[in-house]
């Protein structure tokens, strides 16, 4: 009989299997695995973490209705949840997260960062919930729905704010729902539709070289002489310019054509850049690094604007 060798070959496999998950089970139980809370987990371990979670929370968020998010009164609930809830282990604008906070593994990441990888709803489910295997508590026992969908509406729209407004937000001791801070800007885009019309990435570059933004900067794809200023790398990626403003294109041009407009004691000089030429310049920026981040705001100013009349007791 000729099945006898694919018989003894299935059943070698299946003991080697069982025997992985003897031992894997055996490893876990032995106490061998490291789960100190200060210690990072093994990377394998790590990724298939990530991937599951990443897949269980697509799956279960599905069929969630979020309200209108550009409710200056959610906005406002948002705020203030978010200062007493999430602060303290996330930070904020500008603000570290405080002791707490830290120690814990996987670390809880900036969520000015992390939020933009998430859909509103997505959002909703991850704070009801909160993370297995994570320091991420789950906010549904404690927290209203509509409470949840404020501390979202924030999320969405903490990402506009510069420290300085996120400081005198978080500091004030009773906020009008009529502060500019809590609505959303209908007829700003923050430069996104002159980038996308006018921005010439090519030229920008022949800009950066002429203007000689190299003598201080290192730029993507020119080679760097010098570093008195902070290198231009994954440009797209970061959240402030100079640490004082958030990075738009509108932001960025100003800054390049008049850095001491918002910094007096800058030791980027005034180099007397046109807000065209400057466009220009942003544009070639821009193409450094991952554009999730520049993507995530386009669409929400884009939904601000949609979302008329807001509505919501
Ligand atoms: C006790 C600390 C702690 C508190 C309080 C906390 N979080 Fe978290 N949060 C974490 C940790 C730790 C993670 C990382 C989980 C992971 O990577 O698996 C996390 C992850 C997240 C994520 C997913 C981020 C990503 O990388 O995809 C979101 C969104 C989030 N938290 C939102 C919030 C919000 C909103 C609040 C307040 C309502 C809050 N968290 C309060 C610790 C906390
Ligand atoms: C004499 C040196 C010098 C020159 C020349 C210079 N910069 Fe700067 N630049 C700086 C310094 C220093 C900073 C940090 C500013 C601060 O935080 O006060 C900076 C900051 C920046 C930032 C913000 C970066 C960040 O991560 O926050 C951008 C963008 C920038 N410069 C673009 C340019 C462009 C474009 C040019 C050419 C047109 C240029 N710079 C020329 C010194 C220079």
């Amino acid at each position: 009989m000729n099945s006898t060798p694919i018989k003894t070959a299935l059943i070698a496999i299946a003991a080697v299997i069982a025997l992985q998950l003897v031992g894997g089970l055996l490893f876990m139980v032995s106490g061998t695995y490291n789960i100190a809370a200060d210690e990072p987990h093994l990377k394998p371990v790590r990724w298939m973490l990530q991937a599951g979670r990443t897949r269980a929370i697509q799956m279960r968020s599905r069929g969630l209705h979020p309200p209108n998010l550009r409710d200056p009164s959610l906005l406002k609930r948002g705020l203030v949840l978010y200062r007493q809830n999430c602060q303290p282990c996330h930070g904020g604008p500008g603000t570290a997260n405080e002791q707490i906070g830290r120690g814990i593994d996987p670390k809880p990441p900036p969520l000015l960062t992390a939020s933009n990888k998430w859909d509103d709803s997505e959002l909703f489910w991850i704070i009801s919930h909160g993370l297995k295997l994570s320091g991420m508590p789950g906010f549904a026992p404690r927290l209203s729905e509509t409470d949840l969908w404020g501390i979202v509406a924030f999320l969405r729209r903490v990402v506009l704010l510069s420290p300085a407004e996120y400081k005198r937000l978080t500091s004030a001791e009773d906020l009008g729902a009529d502060d500019p801070l809590l609505n959303w800007p209908s007829n700003n885009d923050y430069g996104f539709a002159q980038l996308k019309a006018q921005g010439d990435a090519k030229r920008g570059l022949e800009l950066l070289q002429s203007y000689g933004c190299i003598s201080c900067h290192m730029v993507p794809g020119l080679a760097h002489q010098r570093s008195a200023g902070p290198p231009l790398t994954r440009f797209a990626e970061r959240q402030y310019i100079a640490g004082s403003l958030v990075n738009v294109p509108s932001n960025a041009v100003a800054w390049i054509t008049n850095p001491k407009q918002f910094k007096p004691q800058t030791l980027m000089p005034n180099l007397n850049v046109q807000p065209a030429e400057a466009l220009h310049i942003a544009a070639y920026l821009y193409t450094s690094g991952s554009s999730d981040r520049l993507t995530a705001l386009e669409r929400n100013l884009q939904i601000a604007k949609e979302s008329s009349t807001p509505k919501l007791n």
